[in-house]
């Protein structure tokens, strides 16, 4: 059945209150002008451009959705041609209403152009969607430029391709755009890939339940906005950022099921990055935060868990690799019982940041998986209390606000760990550990340089080591196991100094033994002493599947 079109000239009012009233199917090529006494264009019903026919818009053009919940649908060709001075305006209508202003379905979308338009919500503005199975589906990429979204309004992939049937999907992408209150949104597991360049968003709010390439924003400016990732999907939602500046950017975690949710940074800057999940046991079973080549200042974590129903082999969960990062506190739930290798900070410089994990495991208090794992980092000023689990750290130089307490056989290798000139020497620790691996490393200016309390004869091995400028111990064994210490400096060339730095045995018959053999008289070259640190030495950490696509 034709819908019959409908374009009424309302003659009879005054210029001022001149319009056009359109609706129906467009049976040839169309052109709207604001010419004359043209504006605004009132849709009465949905205005359907079919196959091969294009409707062109032209500078000026107010389009008014406000007479009812319509559309304007394209399967045809539909060409929005404003200008900077002239925009073509898309208006009215309610933020209950189902339909987009602008729908595309079963077209060729890159013989659609939309420049200078500007949608003013709060009704959505512009969606992508597929048609039913078997039709013709939308093919390639959709280009917004130079548009402005605004008051609430929505952009939307809406489509649904599984990827075993179609290896290529079409796509939107945003160029030179501007988005105040706007909400960006794929819509599915499955939805088409939303791009964004050379924008800038204020108070944006992002869905990203889209499992492929996801929404992804690139060389733009973000201010005051919210990544929501509050829908249930079985993938891995992504949203990703990339050479952008960001400016108060909360991520958020609304539903129990929101597993699977994907932040990747990279190459950008981010001041106050707050993220903040639920505190439900649901919420949120697994992040993967990946922050590379980047500059964060001020970041904010609640509640980050990352647990266990995840690919093989795994992969970080939370992956900070070349970045700066000052002023952070990483406050995370970790209960994983087969992954490795949790967090991971590699060549990073971090300053005034905490990591804090205080919940245990859930295989419980004594069984330690490997979670920590930090390579070739300055953390200055800073804490990273993990009571319950492992660490490596490896060519590093600490300074710390509070203990480093690790659990678990963890290493500590090429690495120097001090007190932060921001807290007292006395009553300071160092680092409190279970089992540890200690060698080629330094430990300075504590009261207390090390505490142990080794499970097993040996679980704390201490080589080529130099402890400095410790006052009380260098050493305090609080397990009852001896520990080995083979060639370490002890702060002193003075066999009796040695002794009264280390608390064991024979300080209190309840505790093991040091065994602090061939000691050196004078400081080892330790950490300086090491091969240049080469990260393919290490245990490698799977690298995240998603990392930027194009
Ligand atoms: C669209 O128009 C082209 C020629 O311009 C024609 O070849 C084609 O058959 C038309 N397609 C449809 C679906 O009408
Ligand atoms: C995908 O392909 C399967 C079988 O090849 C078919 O049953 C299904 O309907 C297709 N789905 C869509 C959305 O095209
Ligand atoms: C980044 O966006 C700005 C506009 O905000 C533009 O002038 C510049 O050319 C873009 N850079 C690249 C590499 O695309
Ligand atoms: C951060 O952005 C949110 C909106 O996402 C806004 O409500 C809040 O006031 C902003 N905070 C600051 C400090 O700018
Ligand atoms: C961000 O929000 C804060 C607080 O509401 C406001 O003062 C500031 O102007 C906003 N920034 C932008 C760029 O909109
Ligand atoms: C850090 O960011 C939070 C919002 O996440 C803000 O409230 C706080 O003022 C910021 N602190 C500094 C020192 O910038
Ligand atoms: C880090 O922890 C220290 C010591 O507990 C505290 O003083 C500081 O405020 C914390 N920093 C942040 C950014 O939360
Ligand atoms: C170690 O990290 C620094 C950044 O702090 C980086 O410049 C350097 O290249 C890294 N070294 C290696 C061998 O990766
Ligand atoms: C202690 O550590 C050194 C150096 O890492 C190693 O050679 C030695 O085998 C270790 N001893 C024990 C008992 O683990
Ligand atoms: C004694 O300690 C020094 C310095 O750590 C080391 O180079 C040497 O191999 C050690 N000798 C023995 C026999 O352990
Ligand atoms: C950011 O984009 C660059 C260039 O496309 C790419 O090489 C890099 O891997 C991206 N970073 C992340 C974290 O995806």
């Amino acid at each position: 059945m034709h819908l019959h079109l409908a374009i009424i000239f309302c003659l009879l009012c005054g210029s001022s209150q001149a319009a056009t009233y359109v609706g129906g199917v467009l049976l040839t090529n169309t052109v709207w002008s604001s010419a004359g006494s043209a504006n605004p264009y009132y849709l009465t019903q949905d205005v359907q451009v079919p196959r091969n026919v294009t409707l062109t818009i032209q500078a000026g053009v107010v389009i008014d959705f406000t007479q009812g919940d319509f559309e304007i649908l394209v399967k045809g060709y539909l060409k929005v041609e404003g200008t900077s001075s002239q925009k073509v305006t898309f208006q009215g209508g309610s933020g209950s209403d189902l339909k987009y202003m602008l729908k595309f379905q079963s077209t060729r979308l890159p013989l659609t152009s939309i420049r200078y338009a500007q949608f003013k919500g709060p009704k959505s503005a512009v969606q992508i969607t597929n048609a039913a199975p078997g039709l013709q589906q939308n093919t390639g990429k959709l280009v917004i430029e130079s548009s402005i979204f605004s008051d609430g309004t929505t952009i939307s992939a809406n489509g649904i391709y599984p990827r075993a049937n179609y290896s290529s999907v079409p796509s939107m992408e945003y160029l030179s755009c501007s988005f105040s209150q706007t909400t960006v949104s794929s819509i599915n597991a499955d939805s088409e890939p939303i791009r964004i360049l050379n924008s800038k968003i204020f108070y944006g709010i992002f869905s990203p339940p889209a499992n492929n390439e996801g929404i992804q924003i690139e060389n733009s400016t973000l201010r005051n906005s919210t990544v929501s990732y509050d829908r249930e999907s079985g993938g891995p939602s992504i949203f990703r950022l990339n050479t952008s500046d960001v400016t108060n950017l909360t991520i958020s975690y609304s539903n129990a099921f929101s597993y699977l949710a994907t932040f990747v940074v990279g190459q950008s800057v981010i001041r106050d990055l707050n993220i903040a999940a639920g505190t439900s046991f649901l919420s949120l079973m697994l992040a993967e935060i990946i922050l590379e080549d980047s500059s964060i200042y001020n970041a904010t974590t609640s509640y980050i868990k990352t647990n266990y129903w995840y690919s093989s082999p795994p992969s970080p969960k939370i992956s900070i690799r070349n970045c700066k990062f000052t002023l952070g506190n990483l406050a995370l739930t970790l209960t994983m019982r087969y992954y490795e290798h949790s967090v991971s900070i590699f060549n990073s410089v971090l300053t005034k940041v905490n990591i804090t994990a205080s919940s245990t495991n859930d295989l419980g208090p004594n069984y330690a998986i490997r979670f920590f794992d930090m390579r070739n980092v300055s953390f200055t000023d800073g804490v990273i209390y993990l009571p319950y689990h492992q660490a490596q750290i490896v060519y590093s130089t600490i300074t710390l606000r509070s203990p480093l307490t690790i659990n678990g056989a963890s290493t500590i290798l090429c690495s120097s760990i001090g007190r932060s000139g921001s807290i007292a020497q006395a009553n300071s620790l160092g680092v409190d550990a279970a089992g540890l691996s200690l060698s080629r490393s330094t430990i300075k200016n504590f009261d207390i340089g090390l505490r142990v309390r080794p499970v097993s004869l040996y679980a704390v091995n201490i080589s080529q080591t130099n402890f400095q400028s410790n006052t009380q111990y260098n050493i305090d064994n609080k397990g009852t196991y001896d520990v080995l210490a083979t060639g370490n400096y002890w702060g002193t060339s003075n066999a009796a100094t040695v002794t009264s730095k280390i608390n064991d045995y024979w300080d209190n018959i309840n505790y093991g033994e040091v065994f602090y053999n061939n000691f050196t008289a004078s400081p080892l070259a330790a950490e300086t002493g090491c091969a240049a640190f080469d990260e393919n030495q290490y245990t490698t950490t799977t690298r995240s599947p998603y990392y930027w696509k194009k």
